[in-house]
């Protein structure tokens, strides 16, 4: 069985290592007679690697040969992948990718054509690098009704917020550490904006809640806006900041989905998972929470996803997996607006007594918070459970004081 890769970055070119490094257990597993790399499509050229003979920049090449079997698209962004899948698929070949970006956009459309032609395309790698959930989603937990679904899925931002909660770093000198580490890329949007974690949280909503959630009617919000001084308030009331994505059904039918940066208990799951980690909680009504855990990103890790589904994919040639959902309409997906949280607010004002007095009228009770060395005139409280519009109209009335940081709190 032939096998070709789209894509020799840092995801691609792990798959052909773990190919060759694990190629004897990959055949026996996958139940063929062999499984070999025929072709690496990529415009750069890598002068002395060892698979440079199987370089070849012309997807024609691919699509047409008919004894390519698995297409691996480790290729990221949309064009071409998207173009490329496409006529993968089409042409009757697996395909296997690890691009979020691809499945969070087009996952709906590209499954449709898949089935169409009786081929399988698979996307574990997607989300959560390493760690099994698409698997476990759609097999192990398939008898539950899972009502919510809620995370960290990014690592780079995960590894900023420990660096800032444990060392006491700024934003600022966390993300040139991620920089340096290799952990963000220079321009670093995607990570700290929350769109990366927004596209995985629309992929495991799809999943698990049966309709393709698109990206664009996410609320998301990143981690730029955080300080040392909302760290420090998290800790005096018990947890830490977490880029938490989330999705959620609703009564009525639709979800709500989120990504932004919240407070999470000391005591839950989520609040020990440091550094690059990612981990995800899953709430079935049989099983309760569970919770994966492990390498969201990086070479091998995510190498070890994208190689177990072209395993999956030769041994279901003839037998489709079944990774599917529906469209969604307008709307689907409710306005953030609508949803309900409480909230941390910090600010500063000349007048704290006159700016505490403003809050709790606005608020009704508020809890106020504590930090060591806040400087003359901040303060910082905990609301009761308002919706978002509530709180953006409270908060434009608010005239005796400047409000800097506005976080959600979670109950995860
Ligand atoms: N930039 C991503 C992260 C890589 O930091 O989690 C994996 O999608």
């Amino acid at each position: 069985m032939y096998v070709a890769i789209m894509g020799y970055g840092v995801v691609g070119s792990g798959v052909a290592t773990l190919l060759k490094k694990n190629h004897e257990h990959i055949v026996k597993k996958s139940m063929q007679s062999e499984m070999e790399l025929k072709y690496i499509l990529d415009r750069r050229t890598f002068p002395g690697d060892p698979y440079e003979h199987l370089l070849i920049t012309d997807f024609s090449k691919i699509v047409e040969d008919d004894e390519v079997k698995i297409v691996v698209e480790t290729m990221g962004g949309l064009h071409p992948a998207y173009e490329y899948v496409l006529a993968s698929l089409k042409a009757g070949k697996n395909v296997v990718t690890s691009n979020k970006e691809l499945v969070a956009a087009k996952g709906c459309e590209l499954l449709k054509v898949a089935d169409e032609n009786n081929v399988n395309f698979l996307f574990e790698a997607s989300v959560g690098g390493g760690i099994p959930i698409i698997r476990p989603i759609s097999q192990c937990l398939a008898a539950n009704d899972i009502d919510e679904i809620a995370g960290i899925l990014n690592g780079t931002t995960n590894f900023i917020l420990t660096k800032m909660i444990t060392d006491g770093m700024t934003f600022d000198e966390a993300l040139l550490l991620a920089q340096k580490n290799g952990y963000a890329e220079r321009d670093p949007s995607a990570d700290v904006d929350g769109f990366d974690a927004c596209r995985k949280i629309c992929i495991l909503a799809a999943l698990c809640f049966g309709k393709h959630v698109y990206p664009d009617a996410v609320y998301t919000e990143g981690i730029r806006k955080i300080t040392l001084a909302d760290v420090e308030y998290a800790r005096s009331w018990g947890g830490v900041i977490k880029l938490i994505a989330r999705a959620k059904k609703m009564e009525d039918g639709r979800v709500s989905v989120m990504v932004s940066p919240a407070f999470v208990q000391n005591h839950s799951q989520l609040a020990s998972v440091d550094d690059v980690f990612n981990a995800i909680l899953v709430r079935g009504d049989a099983i309760g929470d569970v919770v994966f855990y492990g390498k969201g990103a990086g070479k091998m890790p995510t190498a070890s996803a994208v190689v177990a589904d072209v395993i999956d994919c030769a041994r279901h040639m003839e037998r489709k997996k079944f990774f599917g959902w529906q469209d969604s309409e307008d709307g689907y997906v409710a306005d953030y607006l609508e949803t309900e949280n409480t909230f941390y607010i910090r600010a500063t004002t000349e007048n704290a007594a006159a700016a505490v007095a403003q809050f709790s009228e606005f608020f009704g009770d508020i809890s106020l918070l504590a930090r060591q060395d806040a400087p003359e005139g901040e303060f910082a409280f905990v609301t009761k459970p308002l919706s978002e519009k509530e709180i953006a109209e409270k908060l434009a009335l608010v005239k005796e004081a400047n409000v800097e940081s506005v976080i959600r709190i979670t109950n995860y």
